[in-house]
């Protein structure tokens, strides 16, 4: 059972808001009923008419795609450069879970369910993201150490993070490492590290929450199973 204006903003219709002003207009029928008020229980056996138009409450569709580099995670870019939604089905209209920058890759989930996005992007719930990372030079201790605790960035002071995993390459002076963090902030991970001048020159998020990219090929998506979901949503209780 979901609330008719949520069911008429989700099938793409129009926003929730004016789901409710076409709902208060009288211009709302469910199965050939006229219903006005707000809040109205409805579910997928329900026939629903917005404006004459008939609105279906989609089938939930739930994506894990290893992202390759050279990628966009919008529906479409300014640039035309290529997007995400190029490798999943376009039968549903799903979109990204949060976001992955052009040159990352690796875990990045779709879908069309916004409840779930916005559970699975709220900083409130401390999903885990855990990424691998080549850094320029070699990250000392005492650096790693400083970003675990929070880092402060130009706006905003960073929660606590873990990184483990470090390897250095003393002959091409770089790092790699796996660093782990429950935020999700407009290119945080690189910018973390930047701030204690080390440049990223390859990011990968490794995993999201429970989900692994696993066998996967690069390019490659597959459905999330039902066990993940349900996992993912505990994460979040
Ligand atoms: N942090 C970044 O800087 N970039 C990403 O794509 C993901 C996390």
């Amino acid at each position: 059972m979901e609330r008719l204006q949520k069911v008429i903003a989700n099938s793409g219709y129009t926003s929730r808001r004016k789901a409710e002003d076409l709902i208060v207009q009288g211009k709302v029928k469910v199965n050939d009923k006229i219903v006005t008020e707000l809040g109205t229980k409805v579910t997928n056996k329900d026939i629903i008419h917005v404006e004459g138009k008939l609105i279906g409450i989609e089938e939930k569709v739930y994506y894990l795609l290893y992202k390759p580099e050279g990628y966009v995670s919008t529906t479409n870019d300014e640039f035309g450069r290529k997007t995400v939604m190029d490798l999943v089905p376009s039968t549903k209209r799903v979109y990204p879970v949060g976001r992955l920058d052009y040159d990352t890759s690796g875990v990045l989930l779709l879908t069309n369910d916004g409840e779930f996005t916005n559970l699975m992007t709220s900083p409130k719930n401390h999903v885990e993201k855990e990424y691998s990372v080549k850094l320029s030079g070699l990250l000392r201790k005492e650096e790693s150490t400083r970003i675990c605790r929070g880092i402060k960035l130009d706006t905003y002071t960073t929660k606590k993070a873990r990184i483990k995993d470090v390897a250095y390459n003393k002959k091409n002076l770089t790092t790699l490492a796996t660093i782990t963090i429950t935020e999700g902030k407009y290119h945080q991970v690189k910018k973390m590290f930047e701030a204690t001048g080390h440049k990223v020159l390859k990011l990968k998020r490794i995993r999201f929450g429970v989900v692994t990219l696993d066998n996967m090929r690069i390019g490659e998506y597959r459905l999330v199973k039902p066990y993940e979901l349900r996992q993912l949503r505990v994460l979040v209780k």
